[in-house]
């Protein structure tokens, strides 16, 4: 028997094939990303009717569109003549899609204008591109690949009745975006979300910043939140890092109203695309808030490198799994949650 089977009340982390395994990436893909509702986007991507902005995620491609009326649809980027990929710019502004295979056009909502040779529009399932489902909450546009998905709010009912108390919200405007591709498995960059022990090593000003002696987990059904006040400031103004599940972030900090999201995308069982967006009340951005995104690309930086530090460590024959310390119960959480939706 190992040391560690002996000792009392620890508990395994996942076993770290399942951040290297190209199977268990497939599966996780078909289990978790076909049937989770994501986040897409946000409406102030798409304020003018005509606006568009293509999304991939689980290796499908998507276009979010407001169409002439002003509704927003979320439809596959696949035409239904011969599948061929329809819109290939990230975003933009048409009164019509065109397939650039045989010319198919399509409306805004992703149904047929016209196919070329074709007598009619007519044709069945032919005749628009496959319609997705979408939710807006909050001005976030989510969307769910299962057609058969509970509604986002009764999915996240928990998590929006906690969003709710931020008046602000609806009316944020996304200001500015970044990438990275991470050389780490998705669900490594949540696992480093969601446990504080490695700050006061690895994050100098976040430790400064915020009081880790009073550094708060909360777990709930498809989220958790971690809280924590100002070290110099009222202890009422505190800043809440959530986790949404499958692989969404939403960070609030104390100050005028303001929210970050991050969406870890999976790419690869070793590669994830970070999507980080800021989003604030007023057209420019204020130099208060220049220096809270300087603050936080700092601590996300930092946490890169662990990151994938630690992807070149599950591939060792020295070690299966990990163990979680008694603080760190979100992961815990979400890695119950991973089990479950593998199941
Ligand atoms: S594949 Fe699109 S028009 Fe033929
Ligand atoms: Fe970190």
């Amino acid at each position: 028997m190992s040391v560690k089977e002996n000792v009392k009340g620890l508990e395994y982390t996942l076993p770290y094939n399942q951040y290297v395994d190209p199977q268990v990436f497939e599966e996780e893909r078909k289990k978790i990303f076909l049937k989770s509702w994501v986040l897409a986007g946000h409406v102030s991507q798409i304020e003018k009717n005509g606006d568009f902005f293509t999304f991939d995620i689980a290796g499908e491609s998507l276009i979010i569109s407001r169409d002439k009326d002003g509704k927003i649809n979320a439809f596959y980027n696949v035409c239904p003549h011969r599948g061929a990929k329809v819109e290939h710019s990230e975003q933009g502004n048409k009164k019509i899609f065109m397939c650039s295979y045989h010319g198919w056009t399509f409306h805004l909502d992703g149904k047929l204008n016209k196919a070329p040779n074709f007598h009619t529009t007519d044709l069945g399932e032919h005749s628009c591109m496959t319609p997705v489902k979408l939710e807006v909450y909050q001005s976030m546009i989510f969307i769910n690949l299962d057609q058969d998905a509970l509604p986002f709010k009764e999915c996240y009912k928990e998590l929006t009745a906690n969003l709710d108390k931020y008046t602000f919200l609806h009316s944020l405007k996304k200001m500015r975006v970044s990438q990275r591709m991470i050389d780490a498995n998705w669900k490594a960059v949540v696992d480093n979300y969601l446990e504080c022990d490695h700050c006061p090593i690895a994050h100098p000003a976040f430790s400064k910043t915020f009081d880790l002696k009073n550094y708060n987990i909360d777990l709930h059904e498809n989220y958790s939140c971690q809280y924590s006040s100002l070290t110099n400031g009222d202890s009422e103004e505190q800043a809440q890092f959530y986790w949404v599940w499958p692989n969404m972030m939403i960070s609030i900090y104390p100050g005028s109203g303001n929210m970050t999201t991050s969406q870890i995308l999976p790419i690869a069982p070793d590669k994830s695309l970070a999507v980080y967006s800021y989003y604030f009340q007023n057209e420019e951005i204020s130099e208060e808030e220049e220096e809270l995104i300087k603050f936080v690309d700092q601590v996300r930086e930092e946490d890169f490198d662990l990151v994938e530090m630690l992807q070149k460590g599950f591939r060792t024959q020295a070690f299966k799994r990990g163990v979680y310390s008694p603080t760190e119960h979100a992961l815990h959480h979400f890695h119950q949650q991973v089990k479950e939706a593998m199941k």
